[in-house]
């Protein structure tokens, strides 16, 4: 398996695809449905060229080469990690013998519906940000946006180039149908909720991209461990490709706040719209929107469909091989928080296999902490007393154990009126998405941004940040 990119192929690839025929002909009869797809949905801002990162490689040092590009000129490709020719199936029932190079006929349905539900995210993130590029409040960020939307149409390229190559006529049929069905649409809609609302504005873009994005690495996390190596291999560098999206997020999340805390101490209020700042509290409901929606994607608490996935050795945990238990869970239980009618909580033992979401979901938890504390530290040093914080796992949710439950921020479970009453504190208000996008000014200049973020301390690769990321 070559480590170095061919470049010279129609599709850019590092899994030998002129050795054969069949697929590559399937894939370059996609390719052009892909072309189209990106011209129908994909960014609409026109541009003469963005400064972006392709990979070239896929060893562990300098897989990128920055330049500037035609975005739709983009080369797309298919990029797997190296093999590991000693790798064995690290869990479940498996466990200990080689991994899959093709797929086994008992799991070749449950392991397509896997690779569909990822590839789905991938293209419908792109649907959801195509407008955004119309008002990006500087270069460095149109750069970014472009850099993400192209990365996430690699990662559908990738998932397709599994569909093609190991699910015959069906994964063919799969790989059209991911095409097809278009974010928010009525008749063909993205499969998971949070895929299907709008990302309307640069604040949301950066949630999106801090607490949905996250989402992506750690479902990725769970088929890196995948006994179906090309699998595996797949999510391995798209896991590399990805943090580069959460980093835009993350930074992006800094920088709101960093100016609202400018803001608020120069003008000494909380109410920095006038003054073309986003209030602290208004950050802390586009948060709670975001990160609830992307809670659902963990699917409900307990589960037979993951614990089945886990002994069958299709879909693993975060760090399975780091984990020092036996792998297997067929004797352990953990406890679960549920919500009661009577508004009470309560515990139950639950064996530990049927609450794999729940770990996947404790481990994002955790990471996502990490965030709200970097922000935090942001208005600490500014002296300002205002704190974000987390909601409880409960609120807001559409799926598992919370949902039909009115639970508030703070874990309380409340009655409808109750939460109606609420809810404007909790969730964005249709008068906050309003002063939000009217802050959303396209800022085109080098070096200039937008009056409602900070500029980020560095540019990207080493450039400044007044460097003309993208050609208008
Ligand atoms: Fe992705
Ligand atoms: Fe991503």
């Amino acid at each position: 398996m070559p480590d170095q990119i061919d470049y010279d192929a129609k599709i850019p690839n590092n899994v030998n695809l002129s050795e054969d025929r069949r697929l590559q002909r399937a894939l370059e009869g996609w390719q052009p449905k892909f072309l189209n797809w990106w011209g129908e949905m994909g960014p609409t801002l026109a541009t003469h060229g963005v400064y972006l990162r392709t990979a070239v490689s896929v060893g562990r040092e300098g897989w990128a080469h920055f330049d500037h590009v035609e975005v739709p000129d983009y080369r797309w490709g298919v990029f797997l990690a190296e093999r590991d020719p000693d790798r064995v199936i690290a869990f479940g029932e498996h466990r200990g013998e080689p991994v899959w190079q093709q797929v086994p006929g008992e799991y070749r349905a449950d392991l397509q519906r896997l690779i569909v539900i990822q590839g789905d995210t991938e293209p419908a993130s792109v649907e959801q940000q195509r407008l955004l590029g119309l008002t990006a409040p500087s270069l460095y960020d149109l750069r970014n946006l472009f850099q993400v939307n192209v990365e996430e149409g690699r990662h559908l390229w990738a998932m397709v180039y599994l569909l093609h190559a190991y699910f015959g006529r069906e994964g063919r049929e799969e790989a059209e149908a991911l095409l097809y069905r278009n974010s928010g649409s009525p008749d063909a809609p993205r499969i998971l909720g949070a895929f299907n609302e709008e990302t309307a504005d640069w604040l949301a873009f950066f949630m999106f991209t801090y607490f949905t994005d996250r989402d992506g690495k750690y479902q990725l996390g769970t088929l890196k461990e995948s006994a179906f190596d090309p699998l595996s291999r797949t999510c391995e560098f798209m896991l590399k490709e990805e943090a580069h999206h959460m980093f835009v997020g993350t930074t992006g999340v800094d920088r709101v706040v960093l100016r609202s805390a400018e803001l608020i101490r120069e003008h000494d209020t909380m109410d920095i719209g006038a003054y073309g700042g986003i209030p602290l509290e208004v950050v802390q409901r586009y948060l709670n929107f975001h990160y609830t929606v992307s809670l659902d994607l963990f699917g409900s608490e307990t589960s037979t469909n993951a614990a089945n996935y886990f002994t069958a050795g299709l879909k693993g945990r975060w760090s399975e091989t780091r984990r020092k238990d036996d792998h297997r869970l067929t004797d352990d239980s953990g406890e679960l928080e549920r919500p009661r009618d009577d508004g009470t909580w309560t515990r139950d033992e639950v064996q530990k296999i049927l609450l794999l979401n729940l770990d996947l979901r404790g481990e994002y938890i955790a990471d996502c902490e990490s965030g709200v504390k970097r922000w935090n530290r942001i208005l600490e040093e500014a002296e300002i007393s205002f704190r974000f914080a987390l909601p409880h796992p409960g609120f807001n949710r559409k799926v598992g154990i919370n949902s039909g439950h009115h639970i508030t921020p703070d874990g309380t479970i409340v009655d409808a009126a109750t939460w109606r009453a609420g809810v404007k504190n909790w969730l964005p208000t249709s008068e906050d998405l309003t002063f939000v996008r009217s802050l959303m000014h396209p800022v085109y200049e080098r070096g200039k941004i937008a009056s409602w973020v900070a500029p980020p301390r560095q540019g990207i690769n080493g450039k400044p940040f007044d460097y003309e990321y993208v050609y208008l």
